[in-house]
């Protein structure tokens, strides 16, 4: 029975196999006057792709790291997510002084939960430390064998349990007179219904102490919805602060990245990551840019501070993990630094109050490439990176397009020349790029590189795709793609996004003797708590601040896009050499451009003519392979004639990978995280000239031997 299905499932699969050839010579013969050709020179080389073109931009936004890459599990550790935003100006604002949040007088921490008859509260007169002005208060007086009083933490969106697993529990605690313990922590899941482990703390007096346990989880089901317990059955006062949960991290790097995620990333390999932002860097106000110095040394000394993307960040993922980034991944740095300018358009023009800052990220970088012999080298070390990191790029400011005060030219040249003097071979990049007037450019120092930024429709990625072809060769800036992305689809793109990407990606290539390397960006989105508007379109809120976000993830599981997928494609297909290519008769399509403002100036809705087709042309120096990538976005199959020229020979069979999908919105997600996903087949009839059909959206890998 299950054979005659069997069969009469490949009968059909051959007939339909038969008409899709039939449509595609169809197409072919129709067209055949236009027949679409890629000639590829194999002897003209026109740039040596650089070893860090693709890489990787990331801040903190959509839970990206806390509730994401950071293993941290609890959500408000430091009990700092209910500070009061307080605005402190530039003119008052001193640089070196840490600014005390302040908190409400009553509540309990936000994301903590009281058990039994417990009293939890924030108290501002229990400090930790000069950075910790806040604890939790956990008056637990009725306490008893049978009703024990304690906290309780659902983590960010969740607490993940996984068979066999052991888990880091640490937590700083002292009590009133009278008090004499023990604390249990456990972790258990939500309904109360299972205990997964359990462990018991005593020691607690009168002053502050840090307490380490490990919880041990035997073999269960990996499941999220669980919570941390932190209980005691003695009546008395305890407060807390620092309460921590750590999973086993990526290369078990202490204060370390989640393993999933890592992995996802390194499957991709990116070469760089820029880092700390984006918006992150600069925040909404002085008060809350990314101070790095307050983000380096013990995690229990950095005071945290709010981000522009609106919520409380404790800095356990400061400078020095962004850094172990580096170090798991093998990327090499791109620091962007504070340039004295924030997202709410406060400033400090450049003179002698812009010093400290250009002092600030001077010893920054001296973080990054000192040797212990140099004080923030030191720091590094005692931060446990004993060595330098490979650092040659250097941002000033983020997308300072958007200071109208005209101050960036002066701001970007005081930081500039300070660079330069003490760090002569640091490469120096700009934020404002050629896709902005000429007025809000660099003119007084010539940047190493500009950064441009592309977020745009899918027709409006592929519309751009040839325009970096017609740029000048004279320019001496290079070009860093820093920030970009195709965003149609939320959370995560879909294959609409992934065509755009690809399509750009190839002209990227293309171009790769002015464009020096880019990055997509955002990179992550904790999709556990969607908001949606009255039509059901899933809108910003919640665990997400961005939409079209590279990879997804909940406190379990994780999946990348069809663009993630794309990224992924480009990326381990590189090669070293760019080859010239030319195309004749490329296929077309029309799409109205929305009326819009850019830059402050009004455009009104325009019919505009996109192609429909994009390529590009590289080869892998050691084996001689020739990487062919083509993108078909339309919605029908494309011939393509391909023409190598410089080469002896093609072997006739060679290697295709297609990322394809039935329609656009085709899409992934935290429940079907493989519906689109690249497949690799030998394919036949390949040589110095053949004709292929390509798919309706997709995204084609070509790899062919050539001698
Ligand atoms: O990637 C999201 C934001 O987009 C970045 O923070 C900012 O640089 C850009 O405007």
């Amino acid at each position: 029975m299950n054979l005659i299905k069997y069969r009469s499932r490949e009968i059909l699969a051959s007939k339909l196999m038969v008409g899709f050839f039939a449509l595609a010579v169809a197409t072919v013969s129709l067209a055949q006057t236009n027949l679409t050709v890629l000639q590829i020179q194999a002897d003209k080389v026109t740039a040596q792709m650089p070893p860090t073109f693709y890489g990787l931009m990331t801040e903190e936004i959509n839970y990206s790291y806390e509730g994401g890459l950071y293993c941290e599990l609890i959500r408000n550790r430091s009990f700092k997510a209910d500070a009061i935003p307080e605005i402190i100006k530039p003119d008052t604002y001193v640089p070196d002084k840490y600014y005390l949040a302040k908190f409400p007088a009553t509540n309990a921490p936000k994301f903590w939960n009281s058990i039994g008859n417990a009293i939890i509260s924030l108290d501002t007169n229990t400090p930790l430390n000069a950075a910790f002005n806040v604890s939790l208060k956990l008056d637990a007086s009725s306490a008893s064998k049978s009703s024990p009083a304690g906290i309780a933490n659902g983590g960010y969106w969740g607490i993940p349990i996984q068979p066999q697993t052991v888990y880091q529990v640490s937590f700083f605690a002292k009590a009133a007179v009278g008090f004499n313990g023990p604390l249990t922590v456990g972790l258990e899941s939500a309904d109360g219904k299972t205990f997964f482990a359990r462990a018991e703390i005593s020691g607690v007096t009168g002053n502050w102490k840090q307490f380490k346990t490990t919880l041990t989880v035997k073999n269960v089901k990996p499941s999220k919805e669980n919570v941390f317990k932190l209980t005691t059955a003695s009546p008395g006062t305890v407060w807390l602060q620092q309460v921590s949960l750590f999973p086993p991290t990526y290369k078990n790097r202490a204060n370390g990245n989640r393993v999933d995620l890592s992995q996802m990333l390194k499957d991709a390999q990116p070469k760089f990551l820029r880092f700390p932002g984006g918006n992150y860097v600069e925040g909404d106000y002085f008060n809350e840019r990314f101070n790095w110095k307050e983000t380096v040394g013990p995690v229990e000394q950095r005071p945290g501070h709010r981000s522009c993307w609106g919520y409380w960040s404790t800095d356990g993922f400061g400078l020095p993990e962004f850094l172990g980034w580096c170090q798991d991944l093998n990327l090499e740095p791109v620091l962007a630094v504070f340039a004295g300018y924030t997202l709410k358009k406060d400033y400090i023009p450049a003179g002698p109050k812009l010093e400290p800052y250009v002092k600030e990220a001077l010893e920054e970088i001296e973080y990054v490439i000192g040797d212990a012999a140099t004080k923030w080298g030191a720091q590094r070390v005692r931060d446990g990176y004993p060595n330098p990191f490979p650092l040659r790029y250097v941002e000033i400011g983020n997308e300072d397009w958007f200071d109208k005060s005209g101050s960036y030219d002066g701001r970007f040249a005081q930081f500039y020349d300070a660079i330069r003097a003490k760090y002569p071979h640091l490469k120096i990049i700009s934020t404002v790029g050629n896709e902005h007037p000429e007025s809000v450019r660099v003119h007084s120092r010539t940047p190493d590189l500009v950064d441009e930024h592309y977020y745009r429709s899918e027709e409006e990625m592929e519309s751009q795709s040839y325009m970096y072809d017609e740029r000048s060769r004279t320019n001496t800036s290079k070009i860093f793609v820093g920030e970009w992305a195709t965003r149609v689809g939320s959370p995560t793109p879909n294959m609409a996004g992934a065509l755009g990407d690809a399509a750009f990606m190839c002209s990227l290539e293309r171009n790769a003797d002015i464009v020096l390397m880019h990055c997509y960006a955002p990179l992550f989105v904790n999709v556990s708590e969607l908001k949606r508007d009255s039509s059901g379109k899933i809108i910003k809120g919640g665990s997400m601040q961005w939409s079209s976000d590279l990879i997804g993830y909940d406190a379990l599981t994780s999946y990348g896009s069809p663009s993630y997928y794309a990224q992924k494609l480009f990326g381990i297909h590189g090669g070293d050499e760019v080859l010239a290519t030319a195309a004749k008769n490329l296929p077309t399509y029309s799409w109205m451009q929305k009326a819009r403002k850019r830059d402050g100036v009004e455009q009104s809705a325009v019919k505009r003519e996109a192609k429909s087709l994009f390529y590009s042309a590289t080869r892998e120096k050691r084996s001689g392979k020739i990487i062919v990538k083509i993108v078909n976005r339309a919605d029908a199959p494309q011939a393509v004639k391909i023409e190598i020229s410089g080469v002896k020979s093609i072997a006739a069979q060679g290697t295709a990978t297609v990322l394809k999908a039935d329609n656009r919105d085709a899409t992934n997600s935290i429940d079907n995280p493989k519906k689109v996903v690249p497949v690799t087949e030998k394919v036949k009839g390949l040589g110095t000239r053949f004709t292929r059909t390509f798919p309706p959206c997709s995204i084609t890998i070509l790899e062919l031997e050539a001698k």
